[in-house]
């Protein structure tokens, strides 16, 4: 892949948040290809880098009650070398479409050979093994996983943890062009290639979303949650920088990757609000206003890389109503974020008043949030798995990337002799 270097990095304490940045080619060759002098605001990533960064990915698809043509299509896309997690929420009654999952991705890992899980959320070997592993705050009332993309991902997360993955990398179920998928997991390792630091994160920022706008085909630029999200993530990065900035493009960026380090620190919003809470979370615990509870981490960098794909984005279409419930679940964790100052408060809640999605004089509710999964007991959590049908399944995948019978505790502490940059403490 051919990319361009970022060419602004917003700093933010220990976070640097670069600005979107361009592919000039989508597959730029194998090492041997690269031409003796390269230009030096394009970076080439040959075909190895990233292949070698894919092989210890694993790409989480959340589903709820999909299309199957869709579901097959997003699995055609995934490059052979990455680890699939499908979490599903699909029905189970009056039609069990869990189980044309299963008998769907059965054949096709068959046909593949696929390195492939596919789990329910609302398995009770899952639920008991998170009881288990001290992390029962995503169970329901029922102490089954509670409904949610986001509690579904969390459940993923832990499962890549397990399965020994250095990434993790999420795509939607509902993508129409298998080529947008291909892309968004190159895309993925190419910002792990360019990062030097292992505590990083890669989000998609849609090149188009298309449309039919009178009989035409319309290519949208930006998603109507997104341009009110950024907007304020936006504000609030200028008010302590003093210097009014643009870089957020991807405030709900539903593409997103992570190094493992990040995942585990990071904390989780319910909902729609998982991904605008990513930034929020970061700049509050590394961004130098609050004290941090990771000085470690503090010592290096968090790097954000925004890559805009080639590809438009076209995904199933679900209707109007829940770009409010987007916008307030966004703006719920800005509003109630520890950092936000009273007159970004004052201005959420007229965008609120004003879209009709609050009534003068009322707040948004503060969001749920879910700690991270940093002190999970992951012995406790697959050991509890290893009952599960899947064991057999988990084992396998595990051992073929090099599973170690005992797993380390989780740490904070990076490897040695990376990112030496100096804390800037926001104005
Ligand atoms: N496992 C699981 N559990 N998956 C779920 C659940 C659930 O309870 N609910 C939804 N999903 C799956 C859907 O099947 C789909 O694959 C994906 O999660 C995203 O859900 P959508 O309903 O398609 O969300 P969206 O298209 O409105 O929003 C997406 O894009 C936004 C950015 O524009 C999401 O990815 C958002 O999180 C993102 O902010
Ligand atoms: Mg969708």
């Amino acid at each position: 892949m051919r990319i361009e270097i970022p060419r602004e990095a917003e700093r933010f304490g220990a976070n640097h948040i670069y600005g979107v940045q361009k592919v000039y080619e989508l597959d730029s060759g194998l090492r041997q290809d690269a031409p003796a002098s390269e230009n030096s605001v394009i970076q080439n990533l040959p075909y190895e880098t990233l292949y070698e960064i894919e092989r210890d990915m694993a790409i989480v698809v959340p589903i709820r009650d999909e299309r199957l043509k869709l579901l097959e299509g997003v699995l055609f896309g995934i490059p052979h070398q990455c680890t699939v997690i499908i979490v599903s929420n699909s029905r189970r009654a009056p039609v069990d479409r869990f189980k044309m999952e299963q008998d769907a991705v059965e054949t096709w890992s068959r046909f593949t050979q696929k390195q492939l899980l596919l789990v329910h959320q609302k398995d009770p070997f899952i639920a008991r093994a998170l009881a288990e592993a001290g992390y029962p705050y995503i169970l329901d009332e029922n102490d089954l996983v509670a409904n949610g993309k986001a509690e579904g991902m969390i459940v993923a997360t832990l499962l890549a943890r397990i399965l020994g993955k250095r990434y993790i990398g999420f795509i939607d179920a509902d993508n129409y062009f298998p080529g947008a998928v291909y892309e968004y997991v190159h895309e993925y390792a190419a910002g792990f290639a360019l990062s030097k630091s292992p505590y990083t994160m890669v989000r998609i920022a849609w090149h188009s979303k298309p449309k039919v706008v009178q009989s035409q085909l319309f290519f949208a630029k930006y998603g109507r949650t997104s341009v009110v999200t950024n907007r304020f993530l936006n504000q609030l990065i200028s008010y302590y920088t003093g210097f009014e900035t643009e870089v957020i493009r991807t405030g709900n960026a539903g593409e997103h990757a992570m190094t493992m380090e990040l995942a585990m620190l990071l904390d989780y919003a319910t909902g729609y609000a998982i991904e605008p809470y990513h930034y929020i979370d970061l700049l509050e615990k590394y961004g130098g206003v609050i004290e941090s509870a990771h000085p470690e981490v503090m010592q290096h960098q968090v790097n954000v890389f925004q890559i805009e794909s080639r590809n438009p984005h076209l995904h199933e279409s679900k209707g109007e109503e829940h770009i409010d419930d987007m916008i307030l679940a966004s703006l719920q964790v800005i509003y109630h974020s520890k950092i936000c100052p009273e007159p970004i408060k004052r201005e959420v809640l007229r965008e609120l008043y004003r879209r009709g999605i609050l009534s003068k004089g009322e707040e948004p509710a503060p969001p749920r949030i879910y700690p991270a999964l940093l002190h999970v007991d992951l012995e406790a959590f697959r050991d509890a798995l290893m009952r599960a049908p899947y064991a057999e399944q988990l084992e396998t995948i595990a051992q073929a990337r090099g599973y170690r019978r005992r797993l380390p505790r989780p740490t904070v502490t990076p490897p040695e002799g990376d990112g030496s940059e100096q804390v800037a403490t926001p104005a």
